[in-house]
């Protein structure tokens, strides 16, 4: 979703602001813009599509200001077009701003402005910002910010220039990402690290309802009662190169291939000092919830503890959850989705102690939790999650372990040793590659894809499928592999790919009996599964796909890996943008 970057200092802060944006493009955005601050005015430009589309339109203008903030706008209030592109500017075009977040009262504040003789030009909700800045603007663009604030609901990260004051970039936030830099003469802020990767890895995180002034001598952060405060910065551990595509064709191939190195770290933060809950609420989206699915797996399998998985934006109707000792799990990449975050707040209100499980230190999301847990999975970029995935995972595993030991429950004597195999596995994993893309190409215009299993497979086929939604635009569809018949089958048709994941004994035969009765309807059936079962597979599969020899246990953690593959090859083939697929974004910073 959107991206802000802000930039002052003595470089060219459009080019600075360019590249910003570049990086933050991850996130999904269809327009984008920039204000320059030079010669005592403000230069905007903007415009629809993408940053190639804004560069042109910015060659012509040759802005050499060194003061400016930037943005990429993933529609909401409005369709994607120039006008309703940030920056937006008061009417005399003195303060311009940028804006991350919803204004939810925007409304009331349009009416009201309009009222005192504003003018609106744009449809979008930042644009009343903009304007009651400037009526409540006093000199003093920092007074204004906070004063502003207090008539703000919804949540927002808004940077602002000012054409009078060329010495300073302004900046509030409220529930939505905002991360400050600062390196010799320089100060940047954006809505995600890996921007402000190029000039430092030290980063600073305001709190909620805390303004910064960025300077050329430094950054000054203010909390919500506007007074000043000492700043603490956190170094980042990843640097420039790690948010980088290097020799992939795109961002996903390559982090499908960060995993096996991904799978040899556990998640930083020690999870030994978390006490064993009675019962642990799993909460995330998309991804995030399917690791939540395989974290209850674990921890009832490991520790015995009842775990209750919950897509985030439904947490709220669980009316009886929690109810006493209660671990709340929240799940989330970036740490930022709106949803999550929102369900945490409740679970929380509701008594819960509350576990942030995210890949991003300094995220809303472990900035209000009790204890973090950050993966190591490192900057992920294209849309479609995999390490994350994997790597949430794993810590989830870790998590349930560590209960497990609190409780005495008796552990494999081999596990430690098998944990240390995972890498091994997840690259014997991605060893298919060949194949399955061989498989995957001249299948990849089917119209319906199925997956399915059972247990903890089923939550592989389930985040199997999304990935194929994601970025094949083929609806999928995943099921428990026994549900089948009480209704889906109905759906099955001659030629139409069904897929099983078979690395659970207990559930392999039934599994292939379900199998079986989708290839008696014609149905072209694939499946996944270990060594010892290929025998039986072969009978009820037109084809098998051995996965790595490892214990059931770890399966879930690299079954994936292959279908994360199927559905990238199937995308490439089908000429898809992989990286940024259509009407997605990668941090949902709306509920
Ligand atoms: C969006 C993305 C998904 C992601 C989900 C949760 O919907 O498109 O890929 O899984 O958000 O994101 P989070 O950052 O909370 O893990």
């Amino acid at each position: 979703m959107c991206g802000i970057m802000g930039y002052i200092g003595s470089g060219n802060a459009q080019d600075i602001l360019l590249k910003g944006l570049e990086t933050l493009s991850y996130r999904g955005y269809d327009s984008a813009g920039i204000a320059i601050q030079q010669e005592g005015a403000l230069h905007v430009v903007k415009t629809r599509g993408q940053i190639d589309d804004l560069r042109k339109k910015c060659a012509a203008s040759q802005l050499s200001g060194t003061l400016g903030i930037g943005h990429t706008r993933w529609a909401t209030h409005g369709e994607a077009n120039d006008l309703n592109a940030h920056p937006h500017t008061d009417g005399r075009g003195r303060i311009a701003i940028v804006h991350n977040g919803i204004i939810e009262n925007h409304l009331q504040l349009r009416n009201m402005l309009t009222e005192r003789g504003y003018t609106f030009v744009s449809d979008t909700d930042t644009e009343c910002a903009a304007h009651l800045l400037h009526f409540l603007y006093d000199g003093d663009l920092l007074r204004s910010l906070l004063l502003t604030a207090r008539y703000l609901t919804g949540s927002y990260a808004i940077a602002a220039v000012c054409a009078d004051d060329p010495s300073a970039l302004y900046c509030i936030r409220s529930g939505s990402p905002l991360v400050l830099g600062t390196c010799s003469g320089e100060a940047f802020l954006s809505s995600d690290i890996p921007a402000l990767l190029p000039y430092t890895r030290d980063v600073t995180v305001p709190e909620d309802g805390e303004t910064a002034v960025l300077r050329r001598t430094g950054i000054q952060i203010y909390n919500a009662k506007g007074r000043p405060r000492k700043s603490t910065s956190f170094h980042v551990s990843w640097d420039v190169q790690s948010a980088e595509k290097g020799d992939y064709p795109h961002y996903m191939l390559k982090e499908i291939h960060q995993q096996p190195q991904v799978l040899a770290s556990p998640p930083v933060t020690s999870h030994k000092t978390l006490n064993s809950p009675q019962q642990a609420l799993l909460l995330g989206c998309g991804t995030a919830y399917h690791a939540c699915l395989l974290g209850a797996y674990y921890i009832e399998r490991l520790s015995g503890i009842p775990a209750h998985p919950e897509i985030a934006s439904e947490y709220a109707s669980r009316i009886a959850f929690p109810y006493k000792n209660c671990a709340c799990i929240a799940v989330s990449q970036s740490g930022e989705t709106a949803d999550t975050l929102s369900a945490a707040h409740t679970a929380v209100n509701r008594g819960a102690n509350l576990i942030a499980l995210t890949n991003t230190l300094g995220s809303s999301l472990s900035r209000m939790a009790s204890a973090a847990l950050v993966t190591p999975a490192g900057p992920e970029l294209a849309v479609a999650s995999t390490k994350a995935y994997t790597s949430q995972a794993l810590a989830l595993l870790h998590l349930a372990r560590s209960w497990g030991a609190q409780l005495g429950k008796e552990e494999d004597p081999l596990f430690e040793e098998h944990l240390q195999h995972l890498p091994a596995w997840a690259n014997e994993a991605l060893k298919t590659e060949k194949l399955l893309k061989a498989y995957i190409d001249p299948r990849a215009d089917k119209p319906l894809f199925f997956f399915i299993g059972r247990g903890a497979d089923a939550v592989t086929a389930k985040e199997a499928a999304l990935k194929f939604k994601e970025i094949t635009y083929i609806p999928s569809e995943a099921y428990p592999a026994g549900e089948l018949k009480h209704g889906a089958i109905a759906l099955i048709h001659p030629g139409m790919p069904v897929i099983a994941v078979c690395t659970q004994p207990q559930w392999v035969h039934k599994t292939l009996i379900n199998l079986s009765e989708c290839r008696a309807r014609g149905a072209e059936c694939v499946c996944f599964c270990l060594p010892h079962m290929e025998k039986e597979a072969r009978e009820a599969a037109d084809f098998v796909f051995t996965l790595p020899d490892m214990p059931p246990l770890l399966a879930p953690i690299i079954s994936i890996i292959p279908l994360q593959l199927l559905a990238y090859y199937a995308a490439c083939k089908r000429g898809l943008n992989v990286d940024k697929p259509r009407n997605l974004a990668k941090s949902v910073t709306v509920e």
